[in-house]
């Protein structure tokens, strides 16, 4: 029976929907795909289709950071006021022809990594993490691996020194907390402290991009320097290096403890994957799809138009559910199951688009490796209990991965 979009499970903050946010989207995928809700003052978008023409839909604009900015009555020198300045100039946050430019010259730094070539690099740090978890006697996941190896690997690609890889670190958490935790609440003070640390955070970007102005090398802040007139100013080139470590920290560190949940919680699938190296991309793709990082994207509407027969006005916003599209029945068939001959790669874990990750290469090799690692390194690896989900919009992550396996770890090395 329908039920009445009273009843729909429409707040996704509500504790069912953040314990198992895929239930929530399917109930608003199959009752009402394009609906209003209340709760966040927003149209929830789930089904896959639908999904996929909105990262096309001139009528929705990713420019989501100068509209708060503008409503606030805040002074321009207050200091959430110069971050969220700092934000809104960020090219995720922005639309043609501005984006274009950004995208352009980002993409082309991107390119010249060759990233493809970072694996040996990757593989040494992820090998690393797990001699220093096992020879602790980890039982945090996240702590351990999960969390230090993306932080680790943008340093590393901005040509950071070594030794502030944890400053990467606690930056990116700020960052995480201004950008989701704007507002005040008891979190204050945190967020006072996480202000003086970006500060400090742009303080050092500035330092580095001065040097590489001076002495470039081959790192990718130096790639962006670019060399004609259109090349970034400083501010932008500091705005990029503080997205990159935003837009692929958490969502690396999520992508891996995610996909380790969900391949350990079935031993036989855990051992298939872990004999059989093929496997691995498969079950990384399957794990994007049905337990992806980003479940919602968000876009301001910039014109009224129409959506299955639902009026759509400017001045609104909409939730793009990502977790929605990703396990719609009409596009994946036996959506909620790990298929590991599926077509590949048509999920939308990575947005698509214009706005499409940028980063999706890099991730995709990080979370290959560090999963392929994991099972390999630490048989018979399972989750302890039952982790919660932090209750956010955005994204899936848990604090923390409690986890156990049977003894020691086995080799160092592929
Ligand atoms: C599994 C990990 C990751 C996931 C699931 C992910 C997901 C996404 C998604 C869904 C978008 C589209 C946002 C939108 O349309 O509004 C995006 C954009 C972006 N991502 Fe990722 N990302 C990941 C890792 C990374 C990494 C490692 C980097 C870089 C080091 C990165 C850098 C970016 C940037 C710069 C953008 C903005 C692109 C643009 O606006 O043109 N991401 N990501």
């Amino acid at each position: 029976m329908t039920p009445e979009p009273s009843a729909l499970p429409d707040d996704l903050l509500a504790p069912d929907a953040v314990r198992d946010p895929d239930a929530a989207a399917a109930v608003l995928r199959a009752h009402d795909p394009v609906h209003w809700s209340a709760a966040h003052r927003a149209w929830l978008v789930s089904r896959y289709d639908d999904v996929v023409a909105a990262f096309r839909n001139p009528a929705l604009s990713s420019d989501r950071v100068r509209p708060v900015m503008s409503s606030s009555d805040a002074p321009s020198d207050d200091p959430t006021q110069r971050i969220l300045g700092l934000m809104s100039e960020w090219m995720v946050v922005t639309d043609p022809p501005a984006h274009t430019r950004l995208r352009r010259l980002a993409g082309a730094a991107f390119r010249q990594q060759q990233i493809a070539a970072m694996e040996d690099r990757i593989q040494a740090l992820v090998d690393e993490l797990v001699d220093a978890f096992v020879a602790d006697g980890g039982a945090d996941l996240v702590a351990g691996v999960a969390y230090p190896l993306p932080a680790t690997v943008i340093a590393e690609m901005l040509g950071a020194p070594a030794a502030d890889r944890d400053r990467f670190r606690a930056w990116s958490d700020e960052l995480a907390l201004v950008a989701f935790g704007a507002g005040g609440d008891a979190r204050a003070d945190r967020h006072e402290r996480a202000l003086r640390g970006l500060e400090e955070m742009v303080g050092y970007f500035r330092q580095l991009v001065a040097l590489r102005r001076r002495e470039p090398g081959d790192d990718m802040l130096s790639a962006m320097l670019g060399d004609d007139q259109d090349g970034l100013s400083d501010d932008e080139l500091v705005g990029m290096c503080a997205l990159l470590l935003f837009a692929g920290h958490e969502t690396t560190t999520n992508a891996i403890a995610n996909a380790i949940r969900l391949l350990t919680a079935d031993p036989a699938l855990r051992d298939r994957v872990r004999d059989d190296p093929a496997l691995v991309n498969p079950a990384v793709e399957e794990a994007l799809r049905l337990v992806g990082p980003i479940k919602v994207l968000v876009r301001w509407v910039v014109e009224d138009h129409e959506l299955r027969g639902r009026t759509i006005r400017r001045g609104e916003r909409v939730y793009l559910l990502l977790n929605g599209a990703n396990r719609d029945p009409e596009r994946f068939p036996r959506p909620d199951a790990v298929d590991l001959a599926r077509e590949r790669a048509t999920h939308v874990a990575f947005g698509r688009g214009i706005h499409a990750c940028i980063g999706a290469q890099l991730a995709r090799i990080e979370t290959r490796i560090a999963v392929g690692t994991l099972l390999r390194r630490l048989p018979g690896l399972r989750v302890a209990g039952e982790p919660a989900y932090l209750p956010t919009i955005a994204s899936r992550a848990q604090e923390s991965l409690p986890v156990v396996h049977d003894g020691s770890a086995v080799g160092s090395r592929p």
